[in-house]
C-alpha cells in the first residue's frame, strides 16, 4: 500500500515545521510540557551558549524518571516495558515497568557503591540483553554518562573508547551469541583494556551460560552476586537531579580519521525532541508496542529501543536475533504477529537479506501482521525497488526517514502522527520541525530545487542534536560548523525537490555505508598502510547488493617484497577484522602495481568507486597516467570479482 496521503495532512505539517522555525522557543517549550521536571528551564533557548546555543537552560530533570519511575506512578507498572526475544538463545521475558524500576534502582544503587558519581562515564559493552537497558537506565538515573560500545568492534576500537571517555567502570558481559559462532566478550575486554592507557576501577561483568568468562581476581565482579546482594541489601537509589544540558550519554562513530568522534548528547534536549517523535513522527501511543530491530550500540538502539518508547509509555522489543538466519526469513514477522508490534523500525539491508532469501514473502503467511500499522527504515539509503517490494508485501506505509548519530533523531521523514504526506519511493520525506535543511553548492549558496549539492542544516540545530564532541569542540566546530557558516554540515549530498521531498544520494566524505554500519575507508586505510608490505593503499566502498556497500582496499606493495600477493592480501583482510573487528566486512584487498592519482597527488577514489561498480566513468583530465585506470578496471576483473558479487 502506498501511503495515502491528505491534503490537510500537508497543510498541518507546513504549519507544524513553519512555526518550529518562527517560533522554535514557543514550538519546544510546549514540547517540553511532555516532560515531567525538578525545575523548570530559566530559557528554552540561550543563543549565547554553546556552539551554536543551548535548549532548556538551568532546567533539572532525570531521563530514567522519565522513562521509567513516572509511568509505574501513573499505573503503567504491570505494562510491559521491555519484550526481550532472544532466539539465538531460545529466551524470551517480558519486564513489566515495575520490574524494570527493580531492576534500574538496584543497578544504580550497585554503581553508586562501586564509586560511580554523577558525570562519571560508564562504558557499556554489551550484547543486545536486558541487562543491557537496565544498564543505560541506571547510568542515567545516577547523572552517570554511558556510552555503548557495539559488540562487533575489535578490542583496539574498545581501547581507544576507553581512552576517550576514560570511565570509572565497564559493564560487560562473557559473551554474544552471533547465529554462526560465540563471540567471547570478556577477552576481548581484556585484552583492550591491556590496549588502553585509562584503567576502570571496576568490571562488572554478566556471565552468559553459553559461554563462562574467566575473571580477573580485584578488578571483576559477577553481575549476578552483586544484584543478588543489592536487592538483599535494599540498595536501591531514587533519580538524580540532572542539568539539562548536562550529558545522558556519549556515542562514538566513525570520522574521517581513525579516532572516532564521541557525540555527546545532553539530557532535557534529547527527552523533549524524542517524545516529540514518538507521538508526532511514529504516531505511537502510551501502551503501544514499538519495535527498533537495530542493536543499542547504534544511535538507533539508543533513541527507539532504549528512550524514544519507554519515555513514550510504549512497550519495546528487544531482539537479539537477526532477520535471518535465526531461525529463518520469517522471524521479522514472527516477532510482529506474537507481540502485537504496532510501529516496526529496520535497516533496509534487512529487508534486502530477507528479500533474498523470500522473494515472495511466503512466511508472512503464516503469521497475523493486523497489529503492524507502519514501518519505518533509516541507517542507509532505502533503495526504491526495496521500498516497492516490502510495501507490497506487507500493505503498510512504509516511510524512509534519514539522520545521523550526530542528530540523535529523524533529520526528514514523513510525519504520520500528524497525517501521512504523499512521499516517492527513494526520498526520506520532509524536514522534522526545527531542522531548517538546505542543499548548498561548494561555495555554501542555497542551490535551486532539483539541483544535488552539499545537505546542511541552518543553525541552531533542534533540541536532541550534539551539542559538541567529547572533550573536542574545536573538531566539532572544524567538523560540522566551520565549511558553510550559519550551518552544520551533514556530509550528506542530496536533492530537494519543489515540493520540499529531500533525497538523500550518499557521502561527501569517506565514510561508506555497510549493512546499515557507518565506517570509515580512512580508519582501514590507517591499518592497512601500517602493515610491513604495503607502501600506499586506497580503501572504496563498491556496491553490493545485499549490504548496499562494502569495502574494497588497493594495496601497492613497497619494492622487494617477495612474498605472494594472496599473502599479503589475506595479511590484510585478517588485519582489519584485528584492529576494527568484524562489523567492517573487509573481506577483500587487492594487490595492484600502482594506484590512479592527480598530478598533484590526490587518489582518485572517486573513479576507482566507478569503475568498480561498473558504472559509467571517464578519465579525469587530472589524472597522472592514464593507464593506470586500465590495470585497476583490470584486476577486479581479473579475479572474477564485481560489486555485486564481492560478497559471494
Ligand atoms: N557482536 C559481535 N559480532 C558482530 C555483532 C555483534 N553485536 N554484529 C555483527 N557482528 C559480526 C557478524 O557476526 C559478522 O561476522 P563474520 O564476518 O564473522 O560473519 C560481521 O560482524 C559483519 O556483520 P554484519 O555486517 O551485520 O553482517 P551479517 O552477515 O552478520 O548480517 C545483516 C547481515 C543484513 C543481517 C545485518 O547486518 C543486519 O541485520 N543489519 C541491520 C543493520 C542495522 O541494524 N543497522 C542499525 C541502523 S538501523
Ligand atoms: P549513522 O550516524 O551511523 O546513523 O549514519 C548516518 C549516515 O547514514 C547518514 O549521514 C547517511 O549517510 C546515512 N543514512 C542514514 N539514514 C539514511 C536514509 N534514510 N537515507 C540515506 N542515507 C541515510
Amino acid at each position: 500500500m502506498t501511503i495515502s496521503a491528505t491534503p490537510s495532512a500537508e497543510a498541518a505539517y507546513r504549519a507544524v515545521h513553519a512555526r518550529s522555525l518562527a517560533d522554535p522557543q514557543g514550538f519546544w517549550g510546549e514540547a517540553a510540557r511532555a516532560v515531567e521536571w525538578i525545575a523548570e528551564p530559566r530559557a528554552v533557548f540561550d543563543p549565547s551558549l554553546g556552539a551554536y546555543g543551548r535548549w532548556f537552560v538551568g532546567g533539572i530533570c532525570n531521563v530514567c524518571h522519565n522513562a521509567v519511575d513516572r509511568h509505574v506512578n501513573e499505573g503503567r507498572g504491570q505494562q510491559a516495558a521491555i519484550l526481550y526475544d532472544s532466539p539465538v538463545t531460545g529466551t524470551r521475558r517480558r519486564i513489566t515497568y515495575s520490574e524494570l524500576l527493580g531492576e534500574v534502582r538496584t543497578l544504580a544503587g550497585t554503581l553508586r557503591d562501586l564509586g560511580v558519581e554523577k558525570g562519571d562515564r560508564v562504558v557499556i559493552y554489551m550484547p543486545m540483553v536486558p541487562e543491557a537497558v537496565f544498564a543505560m537506565l541506571a547510568c542515567a538515573r545516577i547523572g552517570a554518562v554511558h556510552s555503548v560500545v557495539f559488540g562487533g568492534f575489535a578490542a583496539a576500537e574498545l581501547a581507544a573508547r576507553i581512552d576517550d571517555a576514560q570511565p570509572k567502570v565497564v559493564l560487560s558481559a562473557s559473551c554474544g551469541i552471533e547465529p554462526s559462532r560465540i563471540v567471547a566478550y570478556k577477552p576481548l575486554l581484556d585484552h583492550a583494556l591491556e590496549l588502553a592507557h585509562h584503567t576502570p576501577e571496576r568490571c562488572l561483568i554478566l556471565q552468559r551460560p553459553e559461554l563462562e568468562a574467566a575473571m580477573v581476581p580485584g578488578r571483576d565482579i559477577d553481575w549476578a552476586t552483586l544484584r543478588g546482594s543489592a536487592y538483599a541489601g535494599s540498595r536501591g537509589v531514587e533519580c538524580a537531579p540532572v542539568g539539562a544540558t548536562d550529558p545522558l550519554y556519549i556515542l562514538y562513530t566513525s570520522g574521517t580519521t581513525g579516532k572516532p568522534k564521541g557525540v555527546v548528547r545532553d539530557t532535557a534536549g534529547y527527552m523533549v525532541a524524542l517524545r516529540w517523535s514518538m507521538e508526532w513522527l511514529y504516531g505511537m501511543k502510551p501502551g503501544e508496542v514499538f519495535w527498533s530491530a537495530s542493536d543499542i550500540g547504534w544511535v538507533v538502539g539508543h533513541s527507539y529501543i532504549v528512550y524514544g518508547p519507554l519515555l513514550a509509555g510504549c512497550t519495546t522489543v528487544l531482539y537479539e536475533g537477526k532477520p535471518v538466519g535465526t531461525p529463518d526469513a520469517g522471524a521479522f514477522w514472527r516477532v510482529v504477529a506474537e507481540y502485537g508490534v504496532g510501529v516496526l523500525f529496520t535497516a533496509p539491508t534487512a529487508l534486502r537479506v530477507i528479500k533474498k532469501e523470500d522473494p515472495q514473502a511466503l512466511r508472512m503467511r503464516d503469521h497475523d501482521l493486523s497489529s503492524l500499522r507502519a514501518l519505518f527504515l533509516a541507517g542507509e539509503r532505502a533503495d526504491p525497488d526495496t521500498v516497492r517490494w516490502i510495501e507490497d508485501k506487507l500493505k503498510v506505509p512504509v516511510v524512509d526517514h534519514w539522520w545521523q548519530t550526530e542528530t540523535g533523531w529523524a533529520i526528514a521523514g514523513n510525519p504520520l502522527g500528524i497525517g501521512a504526506l504523499e512521499v516517492q519511493a527513494g526520498s526520506t520525506g520532509v524536514p522534522m520541525p526545527g531542522y531548517r535543511v538546505e542543499v548548498l553548492d561548494e561555495a555554501g549558496h542555497p542551490v535551486e530545487p532539483g539541483r544535488t549539492g552539499s545537505v546542511a542544516i541552518g543553525l541552531p540545530l533542534p533540541p536532541g542534536c550534539l551539542p559538541t564532541l567529547w572533550h573536542q569542540p574545536e573538531r566539532f566546530a572544524e567538523g560540522y560548523l566551520t565549511e558553510f557558516p550559519g550551518y552544520y554540515k551533514t556530509a550528506d549530498a542530496g536533492v530537494i525537490d519543489k515540493d520540499g521531498r529531500l533525497t538523500i544520494v550518499g557521502r561527501t566524505d569517506d565514510i561508506i555505508n555497510v549493512a546499515g554500519h557507518r565506517l570509515s575507508t580512512g580508519e582501514m586505510e590507517e591499518v592497512l598502510a601500517a602493515l610491513p608490505d604495503v607502501a600506499e593503499c586506497a580503501v572504496i566502498g563498491v556496491h553490493d547488493a545485499i549490504k548496499g556497500e562494502v569495502p574494497c582496499g588497493f594495496l601497492v606493495l613497497k619494492s622487494g617484497v617477495d612474498k605472494p600477493a594472496a599473502q599479503v592480501e589475506r595479511e590484510a583482510v585478517a588485519q582489519v577484522r584485528e584492529q576494527i573487528g568484524p562489523v567492517a566486512a573487509f573481506r577483500l584487498a587487492l594487490v595492484v602495481g600502482r594506484l590512479p592519482k592527480t598530478r598533484s597527488g590526490k587518489i582518485l577514489r572517486g573513479t576507482m568507486k566507478k569503475i568498480a561498480d561498473q558504472d559509467d566513468w571517464t578519465r579525469p583530465a587530472t589524472i597522472e597516467d592514464p593507464a593506470v585506470l586500465d590495470e585497476i578496471a583490470e584486476t577486479p576483473r581479473a579475479r572474477g570479482v564485481s560489486g555485486e558479487k564481492l560478497d559471494a
